[in-house]
């Protein structure tokens, strides 16, 4: 079946009136990042959390009920006394810290298997595993139907850096892109990085580099940090006109193969036409395999998802070339290869070490050391 680009979902209405509505749901900081990227499109073509027909359908297929792709499924859970309070076919208001920020109409209250979650989408049961953690951290049931957005978040960090996917797909037509590559990171910007994104720049229009700023693992470098990576980087080694820098408000779900679609579909709502795929796509620890991320999309028929995945592989600064390269490209020993794990980088920054410039520009070092300092002060 193949899924033609749509207009994005506009679920948010300020104006819309609560008078009369009882219930109410707590949202977690999790929920509540879902919920607005639902509202304003990111999450196109959902038009809430997802009911229990389309739960089981894309934990288990990665389609909706309707066949359209989606691999990781968007829940609203709550707790069983909550649970108990509500009603089908009522509207409950969506709470967090005291203020309403949006609306549901439930349509489906239902119990999750939450192993069967786990195993399906993040491919393991362990809960050292951040994401499964996550899920089963979170309350035993779920309740599915369609909302509205009512209150935008008000954030004073990375103000300018909050655009919706209706105004940067508005701001790549302006610039006159017709192709766009997306980017998706929760770190720093190595060298691999820019090299691969600089690859892929050179077949299309514009970058749309899209870190992710919302809620991520204990022990990855803090989003402010990352951004400032981020501008000096633009500021010295990137052209300007061919790069838009704007954040993602999503949190990380480390799911690796699912969450590379997911992150796919999301920068397709974004404007994206391409999106990069690289070494362990949102992996983590040893959980997947070093391109699992990339042979997930062979499940999907090349045009339905609406987006082109560009695949590159694991790149490393190589001494013997003199150059970025990855295994494709060079054909020198593992020991001329500069390669750096994110765990071994964190680790080198908390003793005061610094990692070779082959590994990450010195602007960038400058930036994580400063913030690996104020963190420890
Ligand atoms: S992620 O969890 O957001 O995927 P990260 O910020 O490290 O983590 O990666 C961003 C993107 O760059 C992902 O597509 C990832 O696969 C790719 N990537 C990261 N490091 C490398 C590398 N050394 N070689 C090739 N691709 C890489």
């Amino acid at each position: 079946m193949v899924v033609k680009e749509k207009e994005l979902v506009q679920l948010y209405e300020p104006t819309y009136t609560i008078k009369g509505i009882e219930a109410e749901i707590e949202l977690d900081a999790f929920a509540l990042s879902d919920l607005e990227l639902i509202g304003i499109g990111g999450f196109s073509p959902l038009t809430g959390f997802l009911n229990e027909e389309d739960y089981h359908a894309v934990v288990e297929s990665m389609r909706l009920v309707n066949g359209e792709p989606w691999s990781i499924p968007i829940t609203l859970p709550v707790d069983q006394q909550t649970a108990e309070a509500l009603k089908h076919h009522t509207k409950a208001k969506l709470v967090y810290k005291g203020d309403v920020y949006g609306v549901i109409t439930i349509e489906t209250i239902y119990q999750p298997d939450k192993k069967r979650e786990a195993k399906h989408v993040y491919r393991t049961e362990d809960t050292e595993h951040p994401g499964v953690a996550k899920l089963f951290s979170r309350p035993s049931v779920y309740v599915g139907g369609d909302i509205v957005l009512i209150k935008r978040l008000e954030r004073e960090q990375f103000g300018s850096y909050y655009l919706d996917p209706a105004e940067t797909r508005k701001q790549f037509a302006e610039k006159g892109w017709k192709t766009v590559v997306g980017f998706q990171t929760r770190n720093p910007v190595h060298r691999a990085h820019e090299y691969i994104q600089k690859a892929a720049l050179e077949t299309v229009d514009g970058l749309f580099l899209n870190p992710l700023v919302g809620e991520t693992k204990a022990g990855d470098i803090p989003a402010d940090v990352r951004m400032e990576s981020y501008e000096v980087l633009l500021a010295n080694y990137y052209p300007e006109e061919r790069v838009h820098l704007s954040v993602f408000p999503a949190a990380m779900r480390y799911a690796g193969p699912r969450e590379a679609i997911f992150h796919a579909l999301v920068r397709k709502n974004y404007g994206c036409t391409h999106f990069i795929v690289g070494r362990d796509h949102a992996g983590v620890g040893n959980y997947y395999g070093t391109y699992d991320a990339q042979e997930i999309f062979k499940e999907f028929q090349p045009d339905e998802l609406g987006i082109k995945p560009l695949f590159f592989e694991h790149s490393f600064f190589c001494k013997a070339c003199g150059n970025m390269a990855s295994s494709k490209t060079c054909p020198h020993e593992p020991t001329q290869h500069v390669i750096l794990s994110g765990t071994k980088v964190r680790e080198m920054l908390a003793n005061g070490e610094l990692p070779p410039a082959e590994f990450s520009r010195k602007e960038v070092v400058e930036i994580l050391i400063r913030g690996q300092q104020e963190a420890g002060a």
